[in-house]
């Protein structure tokens, strides 16, 4: 019943995806009197899953997705602005491990400059890839000799599907390519006709560095703690490993444990949570702060507490 109210929509795999939390979000919104007409923005949009699931759920009225890595943004520009000629290229890629050395390489020699091609490869490597990481090996291993072969995740109809469903509601989907802080200043003025609000799903504090391209080391928890409190007006939700820094950065603000089914369904060993400040901001703190506890944690990572940016 939940899963066809909030359809599992992302052509994306992603590590850390979110699209199982949809109906614990739209509760959430529920109970915060956010009605079905909001913009739902997500700073760190990867596969963007509780925004797709919710736009198509008709739970909210647009969504705004961004993320830093330019390769994911391709990917979203590409397949609602060239969805045509994006499911051709899933109709006929061919599924074997010179098509992925090839893709490969695009993806390699195009970053930097926002291409289809770059999107493309992007996607392919996403869906062929161990654990959906675009940098990790292909599925079935270099032998091709496991159980799961390369076009094991790559079900073309499902995700001809996908795109096509996703793009027939572009006018609602916005993408862009920014810093998150960036991209949380522009939505005050971007969208003044409607209620905002924020999904952060950034890195984690122990895992994100070994999972994106685009990663966090310590200093980019407070920024981004420093965005949320001081720069946010709108309701925010935030997704997080449970742990004691990240709840330093975030003190009085509500929190509550992701769901035990939840976090069984991702086959994952630490608690995660959600921090949640659903009332509209009308203050400002002082920025103090957040910035000592950024040296704190930066003088923490030093010393081998955190591992660096940009490891995959
Ligand atoms: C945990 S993933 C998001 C997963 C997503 N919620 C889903 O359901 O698929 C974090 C994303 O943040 C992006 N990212 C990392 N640093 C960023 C930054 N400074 N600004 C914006 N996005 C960033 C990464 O490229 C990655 O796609």
């Amino acid at each position: 019943m939940e899963k066809a109210r909030f359809p599992f929509a992302s052509p994306l795999r992603y590590p850390g995806g979110k699209t199982k939390l949809a109906p614990t979000v739209a509760a959430i919104l529920d109970a915060a009197g956010l009605g079905a007409d909001v913009c739902f923005a997500e700073p760190f949009a990867g596969g963007a899953g509780v925004a797709t699931s919710l736009l198509l759920a008709g739970r909210v009225a647009e969504i705004a997705l961004n993320d830093a890595d330019e390769a994911v943004a391709a990917f979203w520009s590409a397949a609602l602005n060239e969805t045509a000629r994006f499911v051709d290229a899933i109709r006929t890629v061919p599924l074997d491990l010179a098509e992925r050395e090839r893709q490969a390489r695009i993806y390699a020699e195009l970053r930097g400059a926002f291409s289809f091609e770059l999107g493309f490869a992007f996607f392919y490597l996403n869906r062929t890839s161990r654990s959906g990481i675009a940098t990790a090996g292909p599925i079935g291993g270099a032998a091709q000799a496991g159980a799961d072969k390369l076009d094991a995740r790559f079900n073309r109809e499902t995700l001809v599907r996908r795109v096509v469903t996703l793009a027939e509601r572009r006018d609602a989907i916005r993408v862009s390519c920014a810093d998150f802080a960036t991209f949380l200043r522009s939505l005050r003025s971007e969208t003044p006709d409607r209620r905002v609000v924020v999904f952060a799903d950034p890195p984690y504090w122990a895992q994100g560095p070994r999972l994106y391209r685009r990663s966090f080391d310590a200093s980019e928890h407070a920024r981004l703690a420093d965005a949320l409190l001081n720069d946010v007006a709108a309701p925010w939700l935030l997704t997080y490993d449970d742990a004691p820094e990240i709840r330093a950065l975030y003190p009085g603000v509500e929190t509550r444990p992701l769901s035990a089914s939840y976090c069984a369904a991702r086959r994952k060993t630490g608690a995660e949570v959600l921090f949640q400040k659903t009332a509209e901001a009308t203050f400002r703190k002082t920025r103090m702060g957040n910035e000592k506890i950024g040296k704190a944690l930066e003088e923490s990572a030093e010393r081998g507490g955190v591992q660096r940016k940009e490891t995959v």
